[in-house]
């Protein structure tokens, strides 16, 4: 594990990268601002290593603004309608960021926040601890939220991600992480070719704004059928309401099995390489995002220009709005109870 200074914030707080490595070769680079994976190095078929998701070389271009390329995401992950709730009968307005909506936390959410940084060690591998306490208000939320996200890398070439969360007043907490993927390499070629499967029976159709209507669909017989390996580019184009709402896939999917258990959750084949990326999660949802709104206007590390759909995220969460949602699974968070929830990014290669 190594540590070095990534830069400083506009207040003058020291920004640091970490530098996480396993005896496989594997490497990660994380900094403690917005808890962003910068970098994340993995082998191929023929063991070459390349990095496997989008981002930035220094921390001014995150400064500046971006689609929240590897960051930790909250308190609410994903949208909630009009930024409103009501909990034990009060009601709150969040801040609003994406026109009539509050998305990923509000207008400074966990991705743009410096976290307490340090490193840690276990008998899964070694890793950073990074915790954040927000504040009672902060973006309109009740409560003041303590949180801890650890990352650690295993000799099993697997990126895990622990949430926990403790608040001193009832509130609403959803954490997800959102790394852009291309397991071709970042920034080579466009996702569409990467063979996808979700294990899931059900998503959640949205409305224009991409809020859920509250259906859980079916995804048989639909383009949001995902239940075998499915190259992410087959259907993206067909003439489907949900498609031209989300400008491609942007929706959440309602994973089978238990929730609270670890589960695989989805698993990404990348034909050429062989590179494959299996996500594990306790979480009931996970959205699937297909980078429909890059566009060519960012230029990210080694100075590659992230062009339409060059980028994939699956972001294990519990369902989008559901603080409105009575009948989707309760992300209250009560005084004095712990929220915890892992997720696991597993890399490997298919033969
Ligand atoms: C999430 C959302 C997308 C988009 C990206 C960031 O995945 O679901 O609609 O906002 O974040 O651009």
């Amino acid at each position: 594990m190594r540590k070095e200074v990534f830069g400083r914030t506009p207040d003058g707080e020291i920004v640091e990268l970490y530098t996480l490595t396993n005896t496989k070769g594997m490497e990660v680079r994380l900094t403690n601002y917005g808890g962003i994976v910068v970098s994340l190095r993995v082998p191929d078929r023929q063991g070459q290593f390349d990095d496997v998701v989008l981002g930035f070389d220094r921390l001014e271009d995150y400064l500046k603004g971006h689609p929240y390329f590897g960051a930790i995401i909250g308190r609410y992950a994903n949208r909630i309608a009009g930024g409103r709730f009501v909990l034990n009968g009060v009601s709150y307005q969040l801040t609003l960021n994406e026109g009539q909506n509050h998305l990923h936390g509000g207008q400074k959410g966990f991705d743009k926040v410096v976290w307490k940084a340090r490193p840690v060690r276990s008998a899964r591998g070694v890793g950073v601890r990074l915790s954040y306490v927000s504040r009672d208000g902060e973006e309109g939320y009740p409560g003041n939220l303590s949180v801890t996200v650890t990352y650690l890398l295993t000799e099993e070439n697997e990126l895990r991600i622990e949430y926990t969360a403790t608040t001193d007043r009832d509130t609403i907490v959803n954490l997800t992480h959102h790394s852009y993927f291309n397991l071709a390499g970042q920034g080579r070629r466009d996702i569409l070719d990467h063979l996808l499967q979700i294990n899931a029976h059900y998503f959640t159709p949205i409305d224009a704004n991409l809020i859920p209507t509250g259906e859980i669909r079916f995804v048989r017989g639909t383009p949001f059928d995902f239940t075998q390996l499915t190259p992410i580019g087959a259907r993206i184009e067909e003439p489907d309401e949900q498609l031209r709402f989300g400008r491609g896939y942007d929706h959440n999917w309602v994973l089978a099995g238990p929730p609270g258990a670890l589960r695989l959750a989805a698993r990404v084949v990348e034909p050429n390489s062989g590179r494959v990326l299996e996500v594990w999660t306790t979480e009931p949802g996970l959205q699937f995002y297909s980078g429909n709104f890059l566009d060519g206007t960012i230029t990210g590390k080694e100075g590659r220009v992230y062009r339409h759909r060059y980028g994939f995220c699956l972001e294990p969460q519990h369902f989008p709005d559901s603080p409105n949602k009575p009948h989707f699974p309760s992300v209250i968070l009560r005084k004095g109870a712990r929220y915890q929830t892992t997720t696991v990014y597993k890399f490997s290669v298919a033969p």
